[in-house]
This record gives structure tokens, sequence and C-alpha cells, in this order.
């Protein structure tokens, strides 16, 4: 339907009507500009952020100003001529663990700057993240994820300075960059205007807890694997009915959970 919408636009091109849309654009420029996302991400690998971040919708919207985007390297505020980020744990034998200073020494400067509405840790042993939690997150203005590497951090830096721990599912990653770029990305598709209408958020799998329902595109056969006839028939009523339909047994084939 939004499709429909878009090829009816272009064929009325009056000046006009470029002219409201410039202003129109103006305005929601200036309004983004006003009140974007800023999400701070704290890692001692860096190099595994940057290109997850930087392509496609994410990078959209930050061009955009939709969202803004910081990336600190923990180590750049340790200490020493080694710049050492993690050390023994006590008591034995749980591996190396991401010390105190570095991390409280770099939040503590960015909470001067700002006021944080949250302060994320990335850990397996956190809440499980959902599109739930994602739609919460897309609301905030500030937030820090904070990565951790190594067998974990120092366990005062999560009793005094995180708000809130996530994980992104029962299995181990090596670090939270995944994790940061994962829930990133999961909340900035939300933002008005990350999206056009025609791939709307709203649709997404899970927005309602209901898995989307196929999708094809152009030919129509291919090689006799064939496009069901409905979404042919131009009947938007017959086709929304069938997506609803599509979209209750799939999910209750493949995720009956997300039912109960
Ligand atoms: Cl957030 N971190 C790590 N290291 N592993 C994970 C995770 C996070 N979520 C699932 N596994």
């Amino acid at each position: 339907m939004a499709r429909t919408k878009i090829s009816v636009e272009n064929k009325k091109k009056t000046v006009a009507k470029s002219t409201a849309k410039k202003k129109n654009a103006s305005a929601k420029k200036a309004a983004a500009k006003k009140s974007h996302l800023r999400i701070d991400i704290l890692t001692a690998v860096p190099e595994l952020l940057t290109s997850p971040l930087n392509f496609s919708i994410v990078e959209r919207a930050k061009k955009k100003g939709l969202v803004k985007i910081f990336i600190h390297n923990i180590r750049d505020y340790a200490k020493g001529k080694y710049k050492k980020v993690d050390d023994y744990s006590y008591g034995g034998d749980a591996g190396m663990v991401m010390m105190i200073e570095p991390v409280y020494t770099l939040i503590t400067k960015l909470k001067k700057q700002r006021k944080y509405d949250e302060i994320i840790y990335l850990t397996p042993d956190g809440e499980v993240f959902n599109q739930q939690i994602a739609n919460q997150l897309s609301l905030k203005k500030n937030i820090i994820l904070l990565c951790g590497h190594y067998k974990g951090i120092d366990h005062r830096i999560r009793e005094h300075l995180i708000t809130k721990e996530i994980s992104i599912g029962d299995y181990v990653l090596s670090g939270g960059e995944i994790a940061a770029a994962a829930i990133s990305d999961t909340i900035i598709r939300l933002l008005p205007g990350a999206l056009s209408d025609e791939t709307s958020a709203l649709s997404d799998s899970f927005q309602d807890n209901l898995l989307s329902a196929p999708i094809y595109t152009r030919p129509a056969d291919f090689n006799g694997w064939k496009v069901p006839d409905v979404l042919l028939s131009g009947n938007h009523d017959k086709i929304a009915q069938w997506n609803d339909e599509q979209s209750l047994a799939r999910t209750k084939k493949l995720r009956p959970d997300l039912l109960k």
C-alpha cells in the first residue's frame, strides 16, 4: 500500500509540492537535531565495532542526525607504560578480569558531561534482550553500553556504576562488542525517521509477538517456483488477511512460546 502512495505522489510533480517538501525536510532535520539518541560504547577492542555501525540503516540514521554513536577505547584511560586494563582475579583461576580504574575514570568523565538514562553492562548473565527492551531504550536520550572482555569485569563496577545488565542470549561471546552492535542496531532502526514507510518497524517480526509473513519479489514465477496467487491479486483486504494468517501459522509452528 505504501508503494502505491509513493508512485502516485511521484506523478504529481508540481513546483508548489517540491517547495513544501523542502520545508518539510528542513523541519524534520531541525527536529532531529533537537532530539537525537546518544550512545556511548565503552570497549577495550574498538576495532570490533567499526564496521557493524557504519553501514546501511544505522549509517543513514547517523547521517540524518537521529543518533550519535561515540566509541571510547577503555585503554586510553588506563595508567602506566603498558596501559593495562586487565589483571588476575583474586582467589584464583578465573582468568583475566577488567580493572575498575580505567572504566571508572571514563564513566565519571562522561557523567560530568551529561545525564545518562542508563549505564548498561553487556554480560551473558544479564536480562535477555528482546524487542520490548529495545522499544524502551529507543525512547531514551543518552545511554552507555559497557562491553566486558576477558573473563569479566571487577564486580564493584557492576555494583556502583551500572544501572542495567543485558545479555543477547544464552550462549557466551568473547566480549560484549558484538552484543553492543546488535543492541545498537535494534534500537536505532526504531528511531522515527530511520526507516522509510515501506519498511516500517511496525511490521517487523516480534513487534507484536508474531513472526512476519513470508515475502516475495519479482519474478512471480521462477522456473516454476511461484509466488502465492493472493499476493498478485491486487486485493489489499485479502492480502492483509493472508499476511495475518501466515504470521499466526508461522508463529504457532516455529515459535509457539511467543503465543503464551
Ligand atoms: Cl552481552 N556478552 C557476552 N560476552 N556474551 C554474551 C552476551 C553478552 N550475550 C550473550 N552472550
